[in-house]
């Protein structure tokens, strides 16, 4: 038995014993409706269920977030693992042991070559760090003396100097590391003669640490002024490192957790930001290194809190790549409040211009995201305006504006307290806000319907594909009237061949098919092909053996009919008179068999 052999068969054994709605129900609460499981999605928030369980094919399905997958997929994403770590997490649950030293290589070799990267990050913020310590290093550390920094709060995070472009190459080199891995970290770069050159050369370093405590990557500010040349330069990405996914300082915020004290956390856009706010007292800060947050970054936080505080320079607050950042933390179910900084300042300058106090009370300032986007509504008209018409029309242009967001708020009683706010800004009566929400509400819902019917036809059967498809899964569901007396004729379907293949193997050694081996035998791929299998199958209203018998014998009759039109396309062509008799009477068989189908 192979390698690969003995992993495959694993993964059919975990996946036997890992029923998906007995997982998933851990996570939410889920009820059987016919065949299926409904209940609220555990990995976007809601408040309608319209999180799904097909437990014959053993896949789940969002209607809200659109997630869809299998047992292993649903724990990576609830539990923010990579596949290996959900294997894991699964097997200990069934406890099964993970073959260790098969497993599968490549990704065995990946976890190798991720260390030997964690490796080369915390080597180099060393050499960073001693740098700065050194009498070289001087100049920097007045540097952040002058900004207020304390030798404590500098060592807390771990900066660093680098001292020129090739010490840090030499040093590695020195140290035995493979200078290609060093590559792939993205603290050295490839110079023009072979060798390689510091990517950070003279900046100050800022280490970025992920929340298991590993350095991962690095914030370099220029302690030089010069024009075109950027303030910051961020490694780039790499296997280790996705400024997409990670948020500076969440390593010391998974700490205060474990130590039990984090209520929220607080975001900011600069390193030296979240460094400032943490020496001042506040520290729970991340930096979201300057990009509009995203789903992923949403989720890491998810784990630690239920809310968080935006703290954006003046400038970028209620700019559109603010607002969709905050409507994705939101949609990942965190309660936000939105604090605002006086114009063209940021945190880091407020602390030190105007004190800690400053700080704490534009946090206790800080308005719900509702409230937050109701104001820049707000602040886009002119309700000051001396001409009468012009007021009248800037309330009217807020309201509908106003509406569309006070519509989308899941709780009816916040609703309702927003419209009567609404009503005495815009001296219109609340019944007639209710009812031009109501209009609103209807609007949105067919919009959103189209566009979940959209996202749905791209598989495009015909129903001949349909018919196929339902037969395999009522195969592999292993129902005891899935019986086929002929081979379907699927060769030219990769999907399909396989996945009958993989049926027929299993009945052929007499043992039931295990859903979820699919996503193994493609590879994650085919995964529209698979969510559709588990959609279509048991959607349907009549009796399934009797779909199963209707969808059989519609595939037979076509495969004979196909089958027909070759022959006696064979028939024309063929001069033998032998051959041709042949033909006739396989004819004849055919024409016969199909008679008796009806
Ligand atoms: P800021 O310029 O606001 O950062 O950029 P800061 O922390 O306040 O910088 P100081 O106080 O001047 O030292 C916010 C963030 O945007 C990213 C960095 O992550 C930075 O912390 N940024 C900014 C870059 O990546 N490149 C740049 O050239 C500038
Ligand atoms: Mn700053």
């Amino acid at each position: 038995m192979d390698r690969n052999e003995t992993w495959f068969n694993f993964l059919e054994e975990l996946r036997s014993r890992c029923d998906l709605a007995s997982i998933a129900g851990s996570y939410t609460n889920l009820n059987r409706r016919g065949t299926r499981y409904w209940g609220c999605c555990p990995l976007h928030h809601e408040k309608t269920p319209s999180f799904c369980i097909t437990p014959e094919m053993q896949r789940y399905k969002c209607f809200g977030c659109g997630e869809s997958g299998d047992v292993i997929k649903f724990v990576q994403k609830a539990e923010n693992l990579d596949f290996m770590g959900a294997v894991e997490f699964l097997a200990k649950r069934a406890g099964l042991t993970v073959p260790r030293t098969v497993g599968d290589k490549g990704v065995q070799d990946k976890r190798k070559r991720k260390q030997a990267m964690a490796e080369i990050c915390l080597e180099t913020a060393k050499f960073y760090r001693s740098h700065l310590m050194s009498p070289h290093g001087q100049f920097a550390l007045e540097y952040l003396a002058g900004r207020g920094l304390s030798k404590s709060t500098i060592a807390k995070f771990g900066l660093g100097l680098s001292p020129d472009w090739d010490s840090l190459s030499a040093y590695l080199k020195s140290k035995g590391f493979d200078m290609e891995v060093a590559f792939d970290c993205g603290v050295v770069d490839h110079d023009k003669r072979g060798g390689y050159f510091d990517t950070m050369g003279q900046r100050l370093i800022v280490p970025i640490i992920n929340s298991f405590g590993e350095v991962i990557a690095f914030g370099g500010r220029s302690m030089k002024k010069q024009i075109n040349f950027a303030k910051y330069k961020n490694t780039k990405q790499t296997d280790l490192f996705d400024k997409s996914k990670n948020l500076f300082g969440i390593n010391l915020v998974s700490k205060k957790k474990k130590q039990g004290a984090l209520q929220y956390i607080i975001v900011v856009e600069g390193y030296m930001d979240a460094i400032a706010l943490h020496q001042a007292g506040f520290d729970s800060a991340v930096a979201s290194m300057g990009t509009s947050l995203t789903k992923e970054q949403a989720r890491l936080m998810k784990r630690y809190v239920d809310k968080v505080y935006i703290c954006y320079d003046g400038d970028a607050a209620g700019t559109k790549g603010t607002l969709r950042g905050l409507e994705i933390l939101k949609e990942e179910g965190l309660d936000v409040r939105v604090m605002s900084m006086p114009d063209g300042i940021d945190p880091d300058e407020l602390i030190l211009h105007y004190g800690v106090e400053a700080y704490q009370k534009a946090i206790d300032d800080a308005l719900p995201l509702t409230d937050y986007k109701l104001s820049i509504e707000k602040s886009k008209f002119d309700f000051n305006s001396k001409n009468d018409a012009e007021v009248q029309d800037a309330k009217r242009k807020y309201t509908v504006n106003a509406l569309k967001i006070i519509s989308k708020l899941d709780s009816l009683v916040e609703a309702e307290s927003y419209l009567k706010k609404l009503s005495k800004e815009v001296g219109f009566s609340l019944d007639w806000l209710k009812r031009e929400m109501s209009n609103v509400n209807t609007q949105e819902a067919v919009l959103k319907e189209t566009r979940q019917e959209e996202k749905e036809q791209t598989l495009n059967l015909d129903k001949y594909g349909k018919a196929l498809y339902f037969i395999l899964a009522c195969m592999i569901a292993n129902e005891e009237y899935a019986v086929l007396d002929f081979e379907p004729d699927v060769e030219d379907d990769e999907f399909l061949k396989k996945s009958f293949e993989y049926v027929n193997d299993c009945k052929a050694q007499n043992k039931a098919p295990v859903a979820g081996v699919l996503t193994d035998i493609f590879e994650g791929g085919y995964s529209q092909n698979i969510d559709y299998l588990a959609e279509t199958a048991f959607a349907t209203t009549l009796e399934n053996k009797r779909y199963f018998q209707d969808c059989v014998k519609l595939v037979r009759r076509k495969q004979i009919d196909d089958e027909i039109q070759r022959l006696n396309a064979l028939y024309e062509t063929e001069a033998d008179n032998e051959k041709r008799s042949v033909i006739t009477k396989e004819l004849v068989n055919l024409m016969k068999q199909k008679n008796d189908m009806k």
